[in-house]
């Protein structure tokens, strides 16, 4: 067994995001130079190094969509049967490259209610569908005026099918159309591109025919749902909380032969996992790393045992390394609570980010709003969460009860309005944190980065202190 105090003496620092900082470094580039395109796997490249992670509160089609939107890519949880999950994957798949509003009318409301419906969104062209939701042309806010039904005032007008989508985009933002349809290929209504979402900054991630990137969440024991998935989502991301196992691995080994999507194997949380996974897996394109640094998470205190997001991925890039795998991209998963955890987790080897709680707060987070007093809330919880939990068993056989113990907590987190506006935000300090390491690209942060180790008190003093906020 060996001495305790000889195992001690050798114990290594399972630093996390509060106890490391990154060093300042020659800039020789503003902040709005700095290019963050990196690679969420083998074959799948991002604009922006953010994903959104696989909750039942976090990523469903909506979240798929802006992520996509905006450049990094959602994972669709897998709490819902597989029919479900497949269908906000192609929701993602289908939905045009650019933002539009779920805005319209059908043709058999009144005219009164339709102007009223008009003047509260301040639009004055809106289209109209009929009652299988098929396209039929333009209701005119100073047409609705003498008419009884939206049906008798319907104009004719030009309607984009989603490869015409950056068409309609710019005869938008031209002005010589107020809002356009987006149909698909039957010429039901997707949605309304409006001036407002024209103007929105966005810079898609695409698949090789131009379609918004998406990945799902699998069991590696749900072949029928591996099946159902592969070759629809762009990524298949593999969803247990210690994929270090034996039976994860060889039931791996053999659904992954002949997967056409890329697999990213998770979570893991040390070089030798990664090390194990890929001596017995061919395809892995990507792992998924950090155990027990979730928000959510209370495997460290139920279990007393965890990887830390920031120390896990140092350990597994340095695996790679020795391996020379380094072409094989590290997600960074769990405990990113802003873009300063986000620089930290990739200056230590990450290529992307993965996060629940930044985004369970938003409008396209599947979750109502609550509302306490006069703040307003989302849920959000632990996919080992009891809810989650007793939602998956209900519902899916081929979830294994292998272990009854609540790994997770329910709670409420800030509600934070639009998902692209917390993007955005998350984006511009991203950047504006390499400008100050002297990193234009995330590559050039890799080679650039220098850590120090910051004393508890450091901690509190590159806070806002002293001050009543
Ligand atoms: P954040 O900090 O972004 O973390 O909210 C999201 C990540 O947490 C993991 N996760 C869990 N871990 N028990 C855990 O120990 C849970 O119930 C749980 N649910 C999610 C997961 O890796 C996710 O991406």
């Amino acid at each position: 067994m060996g001495s305790f105090y000889d195992k001690l003496a050798k114990a290594p620092q399972a630093f996390t995001f509060e106890d490391l900082i990154l060093l300042p470094g020659l800039a020789e580039i503003e902040p709005w130079q700095v290019r963050l395109e990196t690679k969420f796997s083998v074959n799948l490249e991002l604009k922006i190094p953010f994903a959104a992670a696989p909750m039942d509160t976090v990523s469903e089609w909506q979240v798929g969509v802006a992520l996509a939107l905006k450049g990094g890519i959602a994972v669709i949880h897998r709490n819902m049967p597989r029919e479900e999950q497949l269908e906000h994957v192609r929701r993602v798949k289908e939905h045009p490259p650019l933002k539009i509003t779920n805005v319209y009318l059908e043709a058999n409301v009144s005219c009164q209610a339709a102007r009223e419906y008009m003047r509260e969104l301040g639009l004055r062209t809106v289209p109209v569908v009929d009652r299988g939701g098929k396209f039929v042309g333009y209701a005119v806010y100073g047409l609705l005026e003498n008419c009884k039904m939206v049906a008798e005032a319907v104009k004719p007008g030009k309607a984009y099918s989603v490869e015409e989508a950056l068409k309609a985009r710019k005869a938008v933002l031209n002005g010589e159309v107020d809002v356009a349809a987006i149909l698909d290929s039957k010429g039901l209504l997707i949605g309304t591109l409006t001036v407002a979402d024209a103007l929105e900054d966005i810079n898609p991630a695409l698949d090789k025919s131009g379609r918004l990137v998406v990945g799902a969440a699998i069991s590696p024991f749900d072949v029928e749902r591996i099946k159902m998935l592969d070759g629809v989502a762009d990524v298949l991301v593999v969803d247990v909380a210690h994929a270090h196992n034996r039976n994860v691995i060889e039931s791996l080994k053999k659904v992954s032969k002949e997967l056409t999507s890329d697999l990213v194997v998770g979570n893991i949380g040390s070089g030798e996992a990664a090390k194990d996974i890929l001596a017995s897996i061919e395809n892995v394109a990507g792992f998924r790393v950090g155990i027990a640094s979730g928000s959510i998470c209370k495997t460290g205190e139920v279990v007393g045992v965890a990887a830390p997001t920031l120390y896990a991925v140092a350990l597994v890039r340095d695996a790679l390394e020795e391996l020379g795998a380094t072409n094989i991209p590290i997600i960074a998963d769990g405990g990113i609570k802003g873009a300063g955890d986000a620089v930290k987790a990739l200056a230590a080897g990450a290529w992307a980010v993965m996060c629940g709680r930044l985004f369970a707060g938003t409008d396209e987070a599947p979750a109502p709003l609550v509302r306490i007093g006069d703040k307003v809330y989302k849920p959000y919880r632990g996919m080992a969460s009891r809810g989650a939990l007793e939602k998956r068993w209900a519902m899916d056989r081929y979830s294994r009860r292998a272990k009854k113990v609540e790994e997770g907590v329910e709670g409420l987190v800030e509600y934070r309005g639009s998902i692209y506006r917390v993007i955005d935000e998350l984006v511009e300090a991203l950047k504006a944190a390499l400008g100050y390491v002297g990193a234009k690209s995330i590559p050039e942060l890799w080679r650039k980065a220098r850590f120090a180790k910051l004393s508890p008190r450091g901690v509190q003093e590159i806070r806002p202190h002293s001050i009543h906020i």
